[in-house]
Order: structure tokens, then sequence, then C-alpha cells
């Protein structure tokens, strides 16, 4: 596999993360392609974009002129062969193992065979991505936190069938692009979803048992460990199905009844609560 530096980046979805992504490589000088299944969901993916950025001119944070540099880096489409050109793919669509997996097999027909294949998975195993390609020495993790935009960390994820130049070109990526990369090999939840939800989890356990309020109990992990936002706040960041769906694979693998999704996360699911993304999850919003 060529070593070559990574030019354009092919982002799959348009979710929160697609395009908080998407953001972040075109900030860095590098073409992001957002490949959605409909053109109306790009379009909407990237107004979110700019609507963030004209957010950043609003408050003197961003000139103008960068703004619209960052904008004219990122193009949409929904034709999958239009990220033939692509150096990486970074796949961002539903946690579901099949839609991966069938997308995966697209992009290694239509792909470049140098160009490393990424997902943003949270939890699933990278290795079952890499299982369907023709080459799996070029599948690997990049896993960004919600929201790309701001958060520092980057997750580079070594599946055990991963090349070594694989994970060279990822992480020298995820250092172009201004972030601080860390590896890890591919075991559910990685890093920090493997601490951070056995936390959350237990946060709503309290609340169920009666023990404090949400709000109590997201003042005082706020004042008492400095965290940005308390468990409940967080929880609603990342979407309730995204972290319903995380637990599960969590406790899946390994069991323990920390992992376990505690009901009152199912039923807001179950409810359409999904948090922020609906405005209404723990919170109204
Ligand atoms: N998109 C883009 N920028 C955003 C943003 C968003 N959704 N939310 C906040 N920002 C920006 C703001 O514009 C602001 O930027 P400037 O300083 O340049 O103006 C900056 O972030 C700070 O925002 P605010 O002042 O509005 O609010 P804050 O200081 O309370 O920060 C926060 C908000 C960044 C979300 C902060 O509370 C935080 O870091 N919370 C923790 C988030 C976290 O833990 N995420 C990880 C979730 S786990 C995950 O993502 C993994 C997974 O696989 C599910």
């Amino acid at each position: 596999m060529s070593g070559a530096p990574i030019k354009s980046v092919g982002i799959l979805g348009s979710g929160i993360m697609a395009g908080g992504i998407a953001e972040v490589v075109a900030r860095a000088g590098v073409r992001a392609i957002l490949r959605a299944r409909s053109e109306a969901s790009a379009t909407a993916s990237v107004n979110g974009v700019a609507a963030g950025l004209a957010r950043q001119v609003e408050k003197g944070k961003l000139d103008a002129s960068e703004r619209d540099r960052i904008l004219a880096n990122i193009s949409t489409t929904t034709d999958l062969a239009a990220l033939s050109g692509c150096d990486l793919l970074i796949e961002s669509v539903v946690e579901d193992l099949e839609t991966k997996q069938r997308l995966f097999r697209d992009l290694d027909a239509v792909t470049n065979p140098s160009a490393v294949l990424a997902t943003n998975t949270s939890t699933l195993p990278v290795v079952e991505m890499a299982k369907v390609v023709k080459n799996p020495e070029r599948v690997c993790g990049i896993h960004f936190f919600n929201p790309a935009q701001v958060l520092p960390l980057v997750e580079v994820v070594r599946p055990v069938t991963a090349g070594d130049e694989t994970i060279r070109r990822a992480a020298e990526f995820v250092s172009t692009i201004g972030k601080d990369g860390v590896h890890v090999l591919d075991r559910a939840g990685f890093i920090v979803n493997a601490l951070l939800f056995p936390y959350l989890n237990n946060a709503v356990r309290m609340f169920e048992d009666g023990t404090a309020s949400m709000a109590d109990i997201d003042t005082a992990m706020k004042g008492g460990c400095n965290f940005p936002m308390g468990p409940f706040a967080l929880l609603d960041l990342v979407g309730l199905d995204t972290s319903l769906s995380i637990l599960e694979t969590l406790h899946a693998s390994f069991g323990h009844e920390n992992f376990a999704p505690r009901p009152m996360l199912r039923e807001l699911v179950a409810k359409g609560r999904l948090g922020r993304k609906t405005k209404a999850g723990f919170y109204e919003y």
C-alpha cells in the first residue's frame, strides 16, 4: 500500500458525527467529500456545519474568509463512485454491523486499493468490517468524540488484520488535522467508551434508585470532579439511542451488569426521546 499523505477524505454518513468530522478535515485544508444516501440529508449536514461556523464568525472567533475556505473544502455526493479518488474513507453511519459491512463491501469495489478504509464505530468490532474487504490490511478504526469540532481526542483502533502502514497513515492523518491520537486494540468500547459508559449507566441507576435528582447528580459530577457536563447532560449530547447501542455491545462483550442498559434508558429510547437531537431526552431542550 502506498504511504502517500492523505489529501482527500470521503466521509460516509450525514449525522452529527459525519458533519463534525467533515468540518475538522476541511479546517485542516484537506478536501472532504461527504456522501449521504440522499441529497437532502447531505445538504442538511453541511448546512449544520455552515450554521456552526456562522456562529463563530458572529462571535468574532473566525474570519468570514476562513469560514468560506473551510466550506469550499467540503463537497457532497450521493454517489459512492465519487469517492474513488479519496486517500482515506471514514464511515460514520448507523451503528449496525450489517449496514456497515454492506457499505465496506461497496467501498471496496469503488475505492482506490491504496486508500485507507476507516470506521468511526464506537463499539462494534472493526475486524468485522475488515473481514468483508479483499485486503483487510487497509481497514482500521478512526474514532472521534462528540462534538468532533471541539474534543481533541481521536482513537486509532488496530484490528488484528490491519497493516502497520495503515495504522501509521491513520495516526499521521489524525495529527495533520490537529487531533491528539491514541492507539488502542480492537476491543469493545476501545479506551474511552469502555470506561465512560459504566459510569453513565450507573448514574441512571442512581436516579432510578431515588438516591438523588438528575440535576443534583449532574451538579455533583461537574463540581466534584470538574467534568464539563454531568452524566445526564452528556447522555443527551451523545444521543440515547447511540448510548443504548454502545451499552448493549459492551454488555454482550464483557457480560458485567454495569454494562446492562438501565430500564429508564430503554424506555426513553422507546418513546423517541433520544436526547438533544430530538429536543428531549433526560432533559427537555
Ligand atoms: N459543535 C461545534 N462546536 C461546539 C459544539 C458543537 N456541538 N458545542 C460547543 N461547541 C463549541 C462552542 O462553539 C464553543 O466554541 P468557542 O469557545 O470557540 O466559542 C466551545 O465549543 C465551548 O462551548 P460552550 O461555551 O457553548 O459550552 P461549554 O464550554 O459548556 O462546552 C462542550 C460544551 C464542548 C460540549 C463541553 O461541555 C464538553 O466538552 N462536554 C463533554 C463532551 C464529551 O464528554 N463528549 C464525549 C462523549 S462520548 C463520545 O463522543 C464517544 C462516542 O463514541 C459516543
